[in-house]
């Protein structure tokens, strides 16, 4: 599956992804910028902060309640389509998925 990211700037970036491989690991292997990940993926750090296209919201999965916690106190603005990119598993229904990096981690 492919997941594109697109940075605070507006510059996109397609990875492609194995299934399994969480959104914050595929970026940080591939050098994607924005996304800083702390705790390496323990979700608790909120520095993996990303916004998913409206598209991809059930397919991304529901929020945990401590990624619910942990997104309360992110840096940038929570929004309904605020995830922890830790979080996020790529899986066939995800082929195509966009997210947003929150422009502070
Ligand atoms: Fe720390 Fe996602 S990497 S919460």
């Amino acid at each position: 599956p492919n997941v594109t990211y697109i940075s605070p700037d507006g510059t996109e970036t397609t990875l492609e992804a194995r299934d399994g491989d969480s959104v914050m690991e595929i970026a940080v292997k591939n050098g994607v910028k924005g996304i800083v990940a702390e705790c390496g993926g323990a979700c608790s750090c909120a520095t993996c902060h990303v916004y998913v296209d409206e598209a991809f919201v059930g397919a991304a999965g529901e929020v945990s309640d401590l990624e619910d916690d942990m997104l309360d106190g992110a840096e940038s603005e929570r929004l309904p389509v605020s995830r922890l990119s830790c979080q996020i598993k790529m899986c066939a229904e995800l082929d195509g998925l966009k997210v947003r990096i929150a422009p502070k981690q």
